[in-house]
């Protein structure tokens, strides 16, 4: 079944787990979709994970719109959400508009996420207004990480919790569908779980979340120059890669591969006749 802003509430309401990862290419979407996962991420932890990149702050629309297309062409039923890369969306409102809506047009994104609290309601509600599902970010916003001075747990303190509180009341109030908790306090995190109608879709926020997000190559295994603390490996999919990758070098150096079973045989006469017109005429 194609999962919808509709079928997500609703998990919320019969409090149904909600699994969101992070994809970014075909394969892969198709992988998570077959296992089962509800929500897809094309997050712009992208440019870490796939481009290399120390942050995510170069990740340009261009980079957003190719991973998501190929996502959405291997989601057959998980909802594909899309991030607004790093100014896209702070530089104006007309601008955040048409960025979100290539999103969904080039990237053929179902809904888009955006990092940040209550100064972004007006947004949040034009792009509703348009059709535009939103996903607000809030806590560790990773675009931010200049003015965070790291990457650490958010809203540990009354005055900065109580913010988050009325960050996600604003973005409710804006008409967000939904919201990622990323490093903050699992008691806080149940609290704006309880709080608000949006589903909240935990990251380091503790098991009260209607909803978990991980990216795909942490839990996997595949990714390790940061390992934060709430990341744990379902799999050890890096090491099995590494493993496949290291016996085909090996087969191809010492000769066992391609044996006759991975190779295309040919007639021998057709051969014959090919052979004897290379030799040298009369
Ligand atoms: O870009 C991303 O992968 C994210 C998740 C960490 C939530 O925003």
């Amino acid at each position: 079944m194609k999962q919808t802003v509709a079928t997500l509430q609703k998990k919320k309401l019969n409090g149904e787990k909600i699994v969101m990862i992070t994809a970014y290419d075909y394969t892969m979407a198709r992988l998570c979709n077959e296992a089962g996962v509800d929500m897809i991420l094309v997050g712009d932890s992208l440019g870490m994970v796939m481009l290399g990149y120390e942050d995510t702050l170069s990740v340009t629309m261009e980079d957003m719109i190719h991973h998501s297309r190929a996502v959405a062409r291997g989601s057959a039923s998980a909802l594909v959400v899309t991030d607004m890369p790093f100014m896209s969306y702070q530089t104006g409102r007309e601008e955040a508009l048409r960025n979100a809506g290539r999103l969904l047009a080039e990237g053929r994104a179902q809904a888009v996420k955006l990092e940040g609290g209550a100064e972004l309601g007006g947004l949040v509600k034009e792009l509703v207004r348009c059709g535009i599902p939103v996903v607000g970010h809030l806590g560790l916003t990773p675009q931010s990480v200049n003015t965070l001075g790291g990457y650490r747990v958010q809203a540990r303190e009354e005055t900065s919790a109580l913010r988050l509180l009325e960050d996600a009341r604003a973005l409710e109030a804006a008409g967000a569908f939904a919201l990622v908790l990323e490093c903050v306090p699992a008691p806080l995190a149940a609290l704006v779980t309880q709080s608000v109608s949006c589903i909240t879709i935990g990251i380091g926020a503790g098991p009260h979340c209607d909803g978990q997000v991980l990216v795909g190559q942490d839990l996997l295994g595949m990714y390790s120059n940061l390992c934060p603390r709430f990341v744990h490996h379902f799999a050890e999919a890096g090491a099995v890669i590494r493993e496949g990758v290291a016996a085909y070098c090996a087969s191809v150096r010492n000769g066992s591969f391609p044996d006759a079973e991975h190779s295309f045989a040919m007639d021998e006469e057709v051969l014959a006749r090919v052979r004897t017109s290379l030799e040298p005429g009369d």
